[in-house]
């Protein structure tokens, strides 16, 4: 099968290669899904899961991408759930080959049936940042109908849904990034928005939760701004700055097939809208994973037409 691997991590994206890969096989509650889209978070070689095993041992060549949508073209030993010909989408586990392929070998639990009336496109643009969204604001941030959030890099994609959520669950939503961000985190649904680069974020005032996709001195500054019972949830590595009366929460999004099931929905029925910028082929996925330009949302390879 056609495949992109990344062999060197020093080489950074422009290090992926298009190549050829033996097409994998079904492992115990397994299936094999033929991918249609696939998406890719622009930090995945800085993750240890793209380059080792769960044993720590070295998984290179490795195929990165970690989103689908496609068909289940077969099913491992005592897999259940899911059929052959089902139409899926979900979150492939870190450690093993990913989604920038033809074929994958996943645990079919880390799936959820697409409707056929969601376009294969959309369907890989959900798993990673709408999952993130939902666990940081329902499960880790506790988020109740009424609180204020302030929701990091707002026009990206982890921030586009969670404003949509946020706002959906009754939130002040207070958005932030850079200034040519505005415009998009507005239309997201942010109710107000800080240029980070400009505003200070010291005159947000008080938050309940603070969304952090960011890190650093970013998150240092937010955590103080945090509210006596609030919660600073980040999704950027271990937590460094803490709430001085509140909780912080650091998580790597799983895969949750009721979460993905309520995802999809709100996106059926208008509820929640996708950020997909460029779409591009697996012949053109290299140039299209190193952008020239600012990307304008999550970019998406469609491995079949
Ligand atoms: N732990 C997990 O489970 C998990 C899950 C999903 C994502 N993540 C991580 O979350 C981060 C965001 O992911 P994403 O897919 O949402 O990325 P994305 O689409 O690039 O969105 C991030 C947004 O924040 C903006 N931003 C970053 N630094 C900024 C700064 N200093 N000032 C103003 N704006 C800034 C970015 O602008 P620029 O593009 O101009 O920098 C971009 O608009 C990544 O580090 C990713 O690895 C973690």
């Amino acid at each position: 099968m056609k495949a992109i691997v990344v062999s060197d991590q020093a080489a950074g994206t422009v290090g992926m290669t298009l190549t050829e890969r033996p097409e994998p096989s079904a492992s115990i509650n397994d299936v094999i899904v033929q991918i249609h889209a696939s998406g890719f978070v622009p930090t995945e070689l800085e993750w240890p899961s793209t380059w080792t095993d769960r044993a720590g041992r070295d998984k290179t060549p490795s195929i990165p991408g970690h989103e689908l949508a496609g068909v289940v073209t077969a099913l491992g030993y005592g897999t259940t759930g899911l059929s052959v010909g089902q139409r899926v989408f979900g979150l492939a586990d870190w450690h093993r080959d990913g989604t920038l392929a033809e074929y994958v070998a996943i645990e079919a639990r880390n799936l959820a049936p697409l409707p056929g009336d969601v376009d294969f496109t959309v369907g890989a643009s959900l798993p990673i940042s709408g999952l993130t969204a939902w666990q940081g604001l329902f499960q880790h941030g506790r988020l109740q109908s009424g609180q204020t959030v302030l929701a990091h890099g707002a026009a990206g994609a982890v921030g586009t849904m969670v404003t949509q959520l946020a706002r959906e669950a009754g939130a002040h939503v207070i958005g932030t990034g850079r200034a040519a961000d505005r415009a998009k985190a507005l239309d997201f649904g942010a109710h107000e928005f800080v240029d980070l680069e400009k505003d200070a974020l010291e005159d947000v005032g008080d938050v309940d939760l603070v969304f952090d996709v960011i890190g650093g001195d970013v998150q240092k500054r937010s955590a103080a701004l945090v509210r006596p019972g609030g919660t600073l949830v980040s999704v950027v590595g271990p937590v460094e700055a803490r709430p001085a009366e509140g909780l912080a929460v650091d998580f790597v999004v799983e895969a949750d097939r009721a979460e993905l099931t309520e995802i999809v929905q709100r996106v059926r029925n208008g509820r929640l809208r996708t950020n997909i910028g460029d779409v591009s082929t697996l012949d053109h996925a290299v140039a299209a994973l190193n952008p020239t330009e600012r990307r304008q949302g999550k970019t998406i390879i469609r491995v079949r037409p």
